[in-house]
């Protein structure tokens, strides 16, 4: 097959190979998945320069997110959940790849008419949104919620996912385009984060609005940057902040007398590790993602203003990436265009 094999660790993106190694054979245990589209993420650029929490001995192919479909079942015989030919997505090591193994427990269902390209990008983003909002933040119709870097990979799917339970989103993003993405996909409201005015915008809509407590704030932080300190300023009583990511590169700490003062809650959510301690919690949530891709409340957030097609151009989409230059999930189309975008 032919895989993006990272032999030795690299100074970015644009230092990757395509080379050709091995395909997979049948394992007793795993499934082998003809990769068809690979979702990016930014601890995917970690990985490759040795930077990220978990790095394999090396040689590893790179790559997490995928969609695909079903080229072989486990070997080993017993019930399995999907056949040959079953349209899957999932995440595990090794997605730069035309074939990938994996378990039974990383694969789902790709929706009804939904595309592989769209799929790839779903097994990550939409559970931490879903999960933080509605597990650990209890969204409400009639909640409002400030969702940062809202045009990014989660905060994408954290204003659909807000919208449809009901809620006034005020999105934040850093560029105009960002910005109008973010309205696309359901933003009431749209702020500049890039200044410091920002909390003062967000205290005023809130006034303007609101009543009652509201009218000091909003209900829900959802921070996949590490904005939770300058967020205080501008949220109600008994407001939820959500600690889902430090993107701006800094763990922050925070003034916890704000805490106490305005009756919070900092609420943390760690998405890979419910698969460890609350399984149940897992299949909760995406029931629940189904049923709003079902009621068509919940759509894929593929980035769209660059095509990037076949295993070459995993080291651009990944530049792309880090570069801050992107909305969305960007996805690698690694069998072209035209199959990955199918819906059947
Ligand atoms: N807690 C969990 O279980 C969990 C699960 C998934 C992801 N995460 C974390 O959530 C964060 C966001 O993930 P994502 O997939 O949404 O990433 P992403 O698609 O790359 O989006 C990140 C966004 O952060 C903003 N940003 C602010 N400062 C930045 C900086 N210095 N460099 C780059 N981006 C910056 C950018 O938006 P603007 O340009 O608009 O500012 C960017 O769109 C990451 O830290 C990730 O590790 C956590």
């Amino acid at each position: 097959m032919r895989a993006v094999q990272v032999s030795e660790y690299v100074k970015g993106p644009l230092d990757l190979q395509v080379t050709t190694v091995p395909t997979p054979t049948p394992s007793p245990d795993k499934y082998l998945i003809e990769i068809h589209s690979a979702g990016t993420n930014f601890f995917d650029i970690l990985q490759i320069q040795g930077k990220y929490q978990h790095q394999p001995p090396l040689p590893w192919v790179g790559g997490a997110e995928f969609a695909g479909t079903v080229a072989a079942v486990p070997t080993a015989g017993g019930s399995s959940r999907f056949k040959v030919g079953d349209r899957v997505f999932g995440a595990t090591q090794g997605a730069y790849a035309t074939h990938v193994l994996a378990p039974e427990q990383a694969l789902l269902s790709v929706p009804t008419g939904w595309s592989f390209e769209d799929a790839a990008g779903l097994f990550v983003t939409a559970p931490t949104s879903y999960g933080g909002l509605v597990h650990r933040a209890g969204v409400q119709a009639g909640d409002w919620v400030l969702v940062h870097a809202a045009a990014g990979g989660v905060g994408l799917a954290a204003v659909q996912v807000a919208k449809a339970r009901g809620a006034t989103v005020i999105a934040t993003a850093g560029t105009p385009r960002k910005r109008e993405i973010a309205r696309q996909f359901g933003a009431d409201y749209v702020i500049d984060y890039r200044g410091r005015a920002w909390p003062d915008q967000v205290k005023k809509l809130c006034a303007a609005h609101r009543s009652g407590n509201g009218a000091a704030g909003v209900d829900i932080v959802y921070d996949p940057v590490g904005m939770i300190d300058a967020s205080l300023k501008c949220v109600a009583w008994n407001a939820r902040l959500l600690v889902i990511g430090f993107a701006a590169g800094q763990i922050e700490k925070v003034a916890l007398n704000r805490v106490l003062l305005k009756n919070v809650s900092i609420v943390g959510l760690h998405w890979g590790q419910y698969a460890r301690f609350e399984t149940e919690t897992v299949a909760a949530v995406w029931q629940g993602i189904f049923d709003l891709v079902a009621q068509g409340k919940f759509k894929g957030t593929a980035f769209k203003d660059e095509s990037f097609v076949g295993l070459e151009s995993v080291p651009r989409a990944l530049q792309a990436l880090g570069g801050r230059e992107t909305w969305g999930k960007v996805v690698v189309n690694v069998v072209g265009n035209e199959k990955a975008k199918s819906r059947l």
